[in-house]
């Protein structure tokens, strides 16, 4: 039965290259943003192209918590799209509940082994095969800066988080709301661990992928929740609720100096024609240039039906890797591309700076993956780790040794 659907599979795939086959995909993605819309419309046109229909399936809400919820009561009802936007341990997932089809056929075709980092790859196999393709890899312990408000409160570009509070308060007394930032679990999320991330990437993993219980109680983790109530101040008072490319455009427009985000909020600079290094400024999330949190978009294949539909779900995982989708998608997303030796000339300053680092971390052992962005551990525990954050953020009354408790009981009670 395996050899026969390999066979089909690859069958499917010559054909469908020769666009004999003329196919529908339906794709579960997130990306409603300027910057994301942008960048998703590139894979649909290069689809359209190829002969095939291309079925929007986009449910807005930002790091795709909604989509995810979509995506679970439609493979409930035994029907999941061709194709949807799942990323790290989650793919692992969804393989083990045997919904994703096989990709090997068109990896071995695209030398995907070849092509792509290692650290990559490992991520979209399940089992030892492809079941999902990389659209690119973010990094997301960054920080986006608005040089002029800086340069009208006197202040510096802060490296250190004990600095950025000396300098957010320079910044709040020149009226300025220093740190743009949208009250979400998943935004929480993200500052929580660019926090964290300044005690080094040892503290990290132990804490965000061993889940040691040491480490979750740990004085450095206290240290960090007081650290992060403190930068709470400097987040002006209507953040609740607000989507994260509304709080870039803060940045953008001179409204707030800072946001932490991964770089898909370059999305938004670059379409707001905004340019790197003169509008606007990149740089690691204080404390953390050594480090790179990544962050990989990968669309994973789930079986369909029918073999114009199969054809046409092998032809979108062959065009993500092909090097014309995965460069123009990059320089609009703000990541970079997931496959290796790319032609670095349209790619800004910001994006050479995060390839650099996606290289020298990956031989220091300072690559490592995102908890926010679910790369690093299961979405069990990674919700878990939210709801502490989170409600810590939001209540006064939380000690940061109360919040480690929880924290270290709650990632406990979802391993
Ligand atoms: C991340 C996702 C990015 C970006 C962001 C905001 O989780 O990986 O591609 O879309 O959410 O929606």
């Amino acid at each position: 039965m395996k050899k026969f659907a390999f066979a089909l599979t690859a069958a499917a795939l010559t054909v469908g290259a020769a666009n004999s086959y003329a196919g529908e995909v339906e794709v579960l993605h997130w990306w409603t943003s300027g910057g994301e819309a942008a960048s998703i419309n590139v894979l649909k046109g290069l689809m359209v192209e190829e002969g095939h229909t291309w079925k929007d399936f986009a449910v807005a809400g930002g790091a795709g918590e909604s989509a995810m919820t979509v995506l679970k009561s439609r493979a409930i009802s035994g029907n999941p799209p061709a194709s949807a936007q799942i990323k790290g341990p989650t793919i692992q997932e969804w393989g083990s509940l045997g919904f994703l089809t096989n990709l090997d056929a068109v990896a071995a075709q695209g030398e995907w082994d070849v092509v792509l980092p290692q650290v990559v790859s490992d991520v979209m196999k399940y089992e030892g095969h492809y079941v999902a393709a990389p659209v690119n890899v973010h990094r997301v312990n960054w920080m986006w800066a608005n040089p002029e408000v800086f340069r009208k409160s006197g202040a510096e570009l802060p490296t250190s988080w004990d600095q950025f509070l000396v300098e957010a308060e320079k910044i709040k007394a020149a009226g300025y709301t220093p740190l743009a930032h949208g009250g979400q679990a998943w935004q929480d999320a993200t500052l929580f661990e660019a926090i964290a991330l300044e005690k080094g990437v040892n503290f990290y993993n132990k804490a965000f992928i061993a889940h040691s219980d040491q480490t979750l109680r740990s004085q450095d983790m206290i240290d960090v929740f007081n650290t992060f109530k403190q930068v709470r101040k400097y987040v002006d008072v209507g953040f609740s609720g607000r989507d994260w490319n509304v709080a870039t455009s803060m940045v953008i427009n001179g409204e707030a100096a800072m946001q932490i985000m991964g770089d898909w909020a370059k999305g938004e600079f670059t379409a707001a024609n905004k340019k790197a290094g003169i509008d606007y400024v990149c740089l690691p999330a204080p404390g953390t240039s050594d480090s790179f949190t990544f962050n990989i978009d990968s669309l994973a294949m789930f079986k369909v039906e029918g073999k114009d539909n199969q054809a046409a779900q092998q032809d979108l995982a062959r065009l993500i890797l092909e090097p014309e989708f995965q460069e123009t998608f990059n320089l609009n997303k703000g990541s970079i591309p997931a496959r290796l030796n790319m032609p670095r000339e349209k790619f800004d300053t910001c994006a050479h700076a995060s390839m650099d680092s996606f290289l020298a971390s990956s031989t220091t052992g300072n690559l490592t993956p995102s908890m926010a962005h679910g790369m690093s551990t299961s979405s069990m525990v990674q919700g878990a780790i939210y709801d502490v954050v989170t409600n810590f953020f939001n209540d006064d009354s939380m000690t940061a040794e109360q919040a480690v408790d929880k924290l270290a009981r709650a990632v406990k009670a979802s391993l």
